[in-house]
């Protein structure tokens, strides 16, 4: 699992810790990929880390309690997502491997996906999902037997043919242990740019179209979405569903309120007439006085102020405060670090 990038567009939260460890409702971002891992079958992880590894060490330690035996690389220096895979190179033995981008929500059939890899002989195979307008991922297109032809980065209009199927890289892979060679030791790699068209022009990369649910929490507004996403039940989970997410000792004053699209974390408070809409709030942190948050992302530990008003995309550090009285609309220049 590839947990070691530096999460730059969810500043400021991942000043403070890295973004496989962003709260998504009752647990950390990247425990909902191994509750998959641990459906499939899947019990021996390695997180293949770079940036805060120590916050995913605390937390998951060797993995018992999340049931699968989990070990821990770090990146020397920044590897990228194919540097970051050979890093853990010694502890993977002789057989095909998965590799999840440590940032991707789904519930892709994990099973269905290695038969696959299994049956076509393919050293790679892909998974791919659906997307309506393509222009900012990158398209993979596919031959009728299901190889890969090409990967189209951020196509135009033009670049498109018509009628095709828009498909991307959903950042979820089966490799065979032949494809690490391709991989430099020790340098900067990408699996997307580097090593895939490689395996895509030797006529061995596979790629496994699928209407899985899929979502990549990388932004303030996708990961707002994945956690309305977890308490809608839009996927499968072991997360609570069905309405919004109390942590234990949350207090909400019985004049304040919270919608169903709303997260609070271990310990938060919202005070009296306090409104919470379509927002996460993390853990002890402290919500005041007739405060509404629409859209908006806490950290943990922040303190917001009296009559403040945050509306959407805003996000606040953790243990930041934020005056009483203070109003950011999307209109106005948001961030709000640790200690702003
Ligand atoms: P941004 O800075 O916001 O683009 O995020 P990111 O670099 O953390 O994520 P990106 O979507 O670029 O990377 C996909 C996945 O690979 C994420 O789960 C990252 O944690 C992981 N990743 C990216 N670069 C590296 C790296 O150099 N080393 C390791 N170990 N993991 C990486």
């Amino acid at each position: 699992m590839l947990v070691g990038g530096q999460g730059r567009r969810l500043r400021p939260l991942t000043d403070t810790r890295p973004k496989p460890m962003m709260q998504l409702v009752d647990r950390p971002f990247v425990a909902h990929q191994i509750d998959l891992l641990r459906r499939h079958g899947v019990d021996d992880v390695i997180f293949s880390c770079g940036y805060r590894p120590d916050a995913l060490r605390d937390h998951f330690g060797d993995g018992a309690a999340a049931g699968v035996r989990l070990r821990y690389v770090v990146d020397p220096e920044p590897l990228g997502t194919a540097g970051a895979v050979r890093n853990a190179e010694d502890l993977l033995d002789d057989a095909p491997f998965l590799v999840l981008n440590g940032d991707i929500l789904t519930d892709l059939d994990l099973t269905a996906f290695a038969a696959e890899h299994r049956a076509t002989g393919a050293q790679g195979t892909i998974a791919l999902t659906p997307v309506d307008d393509p222009s900012a991922f990158g398209l993979v297109r596919l031959h009728d037997d299901g190889t890969v032809e090409a990967f189209v980065e951020k196509p135009t209009p033009a670049d498109l043919r018509p009628g095709e199927p828009y498909r991307i890289n959903a950042g979820t892979y089966l490799l065979d242990p032949a494809v690490l060679d391709l991989i430099p030791r020790g340098v900067s790699c990408s699996i997307e740019r580097e090593v895939f068209p490689v395996l895509a022009e030797r006529g061995t990369l596979h790629g496994h179209p699928s209407d899985a649910y899929w979502r990549d929490i990388g932004t303030p507004a996708s990961y707002l979405a994945a956690n309305h996403d977890v308490l809608a039940g839009a996927l499968r989970t072991e997360s609570p569903t069905g309405g919004a997410y109390l942590g234990a000792g949350a207090h909400v004053d019985p004049s304040a309120t919270v919608d169903d699209r709303s997260c609070l974390g271990d310990g938060a408070v919202l005070a009296a007439g306090a409104s919470v809409r379509g927002s996460v709030v993390g853990a002890g942190a402290r919500i005041g006085v007739d405060v509404t948050l629409d859209g908006a992302i806490v950290g943990a530990g922040a303190t917001v102020g009296r009559g403040a008003r945050l509306g959407p995309g805003v996000i606040v550090g953790d243990d930041a405060r934020i005056a009483p009285g203070t109003v950011v609309d999307p209109s106005t220049p948001v961030p709000t670090g640790a200690g702003a």
